[in-house]
């Protein structure tokens, strides 16, 4: 596979802390990858470290706020002294901020948009960076089907995961040709931290499945195993690409409209 080096990769997962990051982080380290889990809850992070070193994974943590250039700056810096490279970088730190537009408050508009966009750009600046001074590396963005389909009541969500999405494929034209692949990943719905809430609803996820043609919410083994298989040379001629693992929801929309019986 062009560019494709030789020894363990090193892949940094962002958010790995909790939900869709951490079991990512089991799968890609199941792959033979070391994992560094990037957190801004350390403690997290270290819960994850300890999940890998216990399944024989080789794993380390790192403390850091995505949307603080120089600890970005420094984490990135810590990689290369403890593992000496950087073959990927998977962008899945975000919040979901859950208002309508007209009553979203401009704080937390810009702490979207700065965790969900500026994080990842931050992020890949400096891991896709030492990337491309290798030669040959894969960026995955955790985007998500609200980047392309609003969603009333997460209208700062909805447009940052459009940047998100629209980020994927500008750095695909950039760093392509440094041998730095750039994909994203938009989930359905998932059951995590950020989604606690909703599912607390009683009756909620049954509903919510009711919609879906595979009738479930999205298993995170089931997204991890996309974002695992991107940062592999068996898609090493995928670019600039979203893949949607949301069970068919975004193509099931005619299912809701009414028929002649
Ligand atoms: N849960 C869903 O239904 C769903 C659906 C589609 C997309 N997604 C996306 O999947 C990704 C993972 O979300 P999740 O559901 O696992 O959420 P989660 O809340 O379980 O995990 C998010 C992690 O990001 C970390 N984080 C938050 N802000 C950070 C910052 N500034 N710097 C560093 N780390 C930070 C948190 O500490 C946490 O460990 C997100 O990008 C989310 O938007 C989630």
């Amino acid at each position: 596979m062009p560019g494709e080096r030789a020894g363990q990769p090193v892949i940094v997962i962002t958010g790995a802390g909790s939900g869709l990051g951490r079991v990512t982080a089991g799968l890609v380290a199941g792959q033979g990858s070391t994992v560094v889990v990037l957190d801004v809850d350390l403690a997290a992070a270290q819960e994850t470290v300890a999940e890998l070193e216990r399944s024989g994974a080789q794993a380390s943590a790192l403390q850091a706020d995505v949307t603080d250039p120089a600890a970005v700056a420094r984490a990135k810096d810590a990689v290369l002294a403890e593992h000496g490279r950087i073959d990927g970088l998977v962008n899945n730190a975000g919040i979901l901020t859950k208002q309508v537009l007209l009553s979203e408050t401009l704080e937390a508009w810009q702490r979207t948009l700065d965790i969900n966009v500026t994080g990842y750009f931050l992020c890949l600046q400096a891991f896709g960076g030492a990337m491309a001074d290798a030669g040959s590396g894969a960026i995955v963005n955790i985007a998500s089907i609200g980047g392309t389909r609003p969603t009333i009541g997460a209208g700062a969500y909805c447009v940052s995961k459009a940047g998100v999405l629209a980020l994927t494929r500008q750095a695909a034209l950039e760093l392509g040709p440094s041998g730095v692949r750039v994909n994203a990943v938009s989930p359905g719905f998932m059951k995590t931290a950020m989604t606690a809430d909703r599912y607390a609803v009683s009756g909620l996820e049954e509903r919510r499945a009711q919609m879906i043609p595979l009738r479930r919410i999205a298993p995170l083994e089931e997204v991890a195993g996309v974002v695992a298989f991107l940062l592999t040379p068996a898609a090493g001629y995928v670019n600039g690409e979203e893949i949607v693992v949301d069970g068919g929801f975004v193509h099931s929309t005619t299912a809701n409209v009414p028929q002649p019986a």
